[in-house]
């Protein structure tokens, strides 16, 4: 598992050039591109800024000594690298596992150029087949969006966090998690995008449609294909 995303992650990182400001994604995935972009900073003097996506990535590329900003002194993002938690054959994502997916979203949109970096097992036919999806809500407003969302037909769970199971997990922006599955997977994404933005209360979904321009998918052996 860990040997196919270090094999995306890091054949990512050979995409970058010097001079470029880079969304730093979020994940065990993009850990390793963090590593690989470290490892060219040092060795090849390849200078970049990197804007991070949570507060994680932000700390994981301190301790590398990767140079970072932030959104406010950035004009635009040449090359976001990130994970997702399932990608289709048209590039649509279920993105969220970690819950960065806010942040992630907001720079996605920014971006001119976005590589989704995965293990082979995150590539599927339909979305909602194996994960189920995150939506980000305001607190106040949990149990009405969970109201709404299964009266489309979706099953919400409040996600908790991993330390105390009594106490409901935030985001790096105060907000909770509900993970929604739906039985026989997500047959339009696009249109349940839409239909989840219209719910007051919900601040994000983990659908990322048309955000994403290249894929890396990582395999057991250690090898990289690009798509
Ligand atoms: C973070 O909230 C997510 O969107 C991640 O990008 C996604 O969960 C991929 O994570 P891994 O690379 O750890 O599988």
């Amino acid at each position: 598992m860990s040997e196919s995303k270090r094999a995306a992650g890091r054949r990512a990182a050979e995409f970058i050039e010097s001079g470029q400001t880079v969304g730093l994604g979020t994940g065990s995935t993009v850990f390793f591109t963090l590593e690989r972009l470290a490892e060219r900073i040092r060795d090849e003097g390849l200078e970049i800024r990197g804007v991070p996506t949570s507060i994680d990535t932000e700390t994981k590329s301190r301790g590398f000594g990767i140079p970072l900003a932030t959104l406010d002194e950035v004009e635009k993002i040449d090359v976001t690298v990130d994970g997702a938690d399932e990608i289709d054959g048209a590039f649509q994502m279920i993105k969220g596992g970690g819950g960065a997916l806010l942040r992630e979203k907001v720079v996605a949109s920014l971006s001119d150029r976005v590589v989704i970096v995965v293990g082979a097992d995150k590539v599927v036919e339909r979305l909602g087949s194996t994960f189920d999806l995150p939506v980000e809500v305001v607190p106040f407003a949990r149990a009405v969006v969970h109201r709404r969302i299964e009266a489309m037909g979706g099953q919400p769970a409040l996600r908790m966090r991993k330390d105390d199971s009594s106490a409901a997990y935030l985001t790096d922006n105060g907000n909770e998690i509900l993970d929604v599955h739906h039985a026989d997977g997500i047959a339009d994404a696009a249109a349940l995008e839409r239909a989840l933005h219209e719910i007051p209360g919900v601040v994000e979904s983990g659908l990322f449609i048309g955000l994403a321009h290249a894929m890396v998918v990582g395999e057991a052996d250690g090898s990289a294909s690009v798509h």
